[in-house]
């Protein structure tokens, strides 16, 4: 059966800070009632609102299936995946607040300039197999490919990114930390046997800031395919940095290897 929800849906280009008193140029939330069917996920109900009240209404989306990471929102506060997000969920008589996802520049109503994470990837070195290993050559154990492949299910919603606490209200530390969804590609290329590129650690170190995650974990609550991003990913990464940087066996190791 059908309802008429009530909806709460951040519109403008100023920010959705309780901290700020919006002006309706700068942006604040408006309300609506829209109607909601059974099956329906809080996606359905903003094309809904565009196609019956606010055809202006700014929304980033493409597959509607919980696969191409565009529709991140925080949906009563919680960054989420809008398209994964059912409405069955809520209590139909709560008010369904949507707002953009906030660590990033907004654009426009539930759209953000999501730059940072492309500028912070373009920063990593590529992958490069050792010299003389061509395309089509490359063989490695499959302990080695499962290994990494939880970190190539990232679908790259930066929900992560959005609810870290080290950026999300410190638009200071973004220069020099890369943030969870760039841990994990540093991980993964860290565990790869042919990769001869960097220093993965010491890049993750001095460049990417992982010193700066204190291990809240925040982001892997909020991973919508379920990533281990903490504790299979940064933890052992930073336990390989701290073996590198202080432990005396690997430090002597490292020396005589280099010979
Ligand atoms: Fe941030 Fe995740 Fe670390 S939320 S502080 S990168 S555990």
């Amino acid at each position: 059966m059908g309802y008429q929800a009530k909806f709460r849906v951040w519109r403008g280009a100023g920010r959705p800070d309780e901290t700020i008193t919006a002006t309706e140029a700068d942006g604040a939330l408006h309300d609506y009632e829209v109607e909601v069917n059974e099956g329906e996920v809080v996606l359905d109900v903003i094309h809904r609102l565009q196609q019956t009240q606010t055809p202006d209404l700014a929304v980033r989306w493409n597959c509607k299936a919980g696969k191409c990471g565009s529709c991140s929102a925080e949906v009563n506060g919680k960054p989420r995946l809008m398209c994964m997000t059912r409405m069955s969920t809520f209590d139909e008589a709560e008010t369904v607040t949507v707002t953009p996802i906030r660590t990033f520049p907004l654009i426009r109503d539930l759209v953000t300039d999501v730059s940072y994470n492309y500028e912070k990837a373009r920063e990593m070195p590529a992958f490069a197999p050792p010299p003389g290993v061509e395309p089509g050559e490359y063989r490695m154990q499959q302990v080695d490919v499962e290994r990494s492949q939880e970190f190539r299910k990232c679908i790259e919603c930066f929900l992560c990114q959005n609810t870290c606490h080290v950026v999300r209200d410190h638009e200071e530390n973004k220069p020099e930390f890369s943030g969870p969804r760039l841990f994990i590609r540093a991980a993964e290329l860290d565990m790869h046997p042919l990769d001869d590129r960097a220093d993965r650690k010491e890049f993750a170190q001095a460049e990417q800031g992982i010193g700066y995650c204190n291990i809240t974990k925040c982001c892997s609550e909020v991973c919508p395919e379920h990533i281990h991003i903490t504790d299979n990913a940064i933890i052992p990464m930073k336990e390989r940095v701290v073996d590198r940087k202080y432990d005396p066996i690997t430090w002597l190791g490292s020396k005589i290897g280099r010979r």
